[in-house]
């Protein structure tokens, strides 16, 4: 028996996962069910996860998309910034999430995240790397910056590869902004900011990433894109979406946590409930709350 393959020996004491699926009951996230919700104004739910049971309480939760993000290079790796993750590295994890989200017969939206140098050097290298990540099981995969990276974007989304875009503060580029800090905060790295959303969307990029950057200039790019949902992460409440790091919103930062996460599992008993407690405050537009963690 293959050690992918459902045991016969009973039910494992180290499984947190149910042993046999249960009947699916919602509908698998689309891409255009996402761009639906940013049209009719409802937000839209993401969380990171790295391994198969937090992404199987995740979509438990009702978060409709699950970021693989490089930030495991931090969180899972112990490493001081998201330079030094692989492709292999995402790869694994990206199969262990989508393991954890069919093992519950999950509808999350998986996004897979490109590490820094496998999109960088062509667009062709970006497709093989990007074909790694759907072979793996994600749905999409995200890119850092913005400028050079439509033409990239555009590349993987006419080869059928539905593509997400970060922007502003963005990691894997951490050296060159001098830390991590807000990013448009001058009217000129404002406009340029926009410019980039505008680009992206152009080129077919459907969700779009905003980081650390000033709640007011992530609400005018959220109403000038039409066809790519925004998803905010230190970006104010008037994105399509919110995003935050596992780790984070479970309270499991040692360090000095960034102002504008919020501990969920400080008031929930379980994971499950510090998540479904998120799910609640990002639909009800209870969190982020611009009076405290925005810009
Ligand atoms: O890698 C990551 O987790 C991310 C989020 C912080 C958006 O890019």
């Amino acid at each position: 028996m293959s050690p992918n393959s459902p045991s016969n020996t009973g039910s494992s004491p180290y499984s947190t996962l149910p042993p046999a699926s249960p009947p699916a009951t919602r509908k698998p996230v689309s891409l255009p069910r996402l761009l639906e919700m940013h049209a009719r104004g409802e937000k839209i739910t993401m969380l990171t996860a790295y391994d198969a049971t937090f992404a199987a309480v995740a979509d438990t939760a009702g978060v409709e998309t699950i970021l693989v993000g490089d930030s495991l290079g931090m969180v899972c790796q112990g490493l001081h910034s998201t330079v030094g993750v692989t492709l292999e590295t995402m790869r694994y994890h990206v199969e262990s999430v989508v393991r954890g989200v069919r093992r519950v017969q999950g509808t999350a939206w998986i996004i897979g995240d490109l590490p820094f140098g496998s999109y960088q050097a062509s667009k062709e290298q970006a497709l093989r790397s990007a074909t790694v990540l759907l072979q793996a099981g994600a749905h999409m995969v995200k890119l850092e910056g913005g400028g050079w990276t439509a033409e990239t974007a555009r590349f993987l989304v006419e080869r059928g590869i539905p593509v997400c875009g970060h922007l502003g503060l963005t990691p894997q580029t951490v050296h060159a902004l001098g830390g991590y800090r807000v990013q448009g905060r001058e009217d000129k790295d404002a406009a340029t900011l926009k410019r980039h959303a505008l680009e992206l969307q152009d080129a077919g990029a459907t969700l779009l990433v905003l980081e650390m950057v000033p709640a007011t200039l992530s609400a005018e790019i959220t109403r000038a894109l039409s066809h790519c949902a925004t998803i905010g992460i230190g970006a104010g409440v008037d994105t399509s979406g919110q995003v935050l790091v596992l780790h984070d919103m479970l309270g499991m930062n040692l360090g000095k946590m960034p102002k504008f996460v919020h501990n969920f599992m400080a008031d929930a008993g379980s994971v499950l409930g510090a998540m479904q407690t998120y799910v609640q405050a990002v639909k009800q537009r209870r969190f982020p709350d611009n009076a405290v963690n925005a810009w």
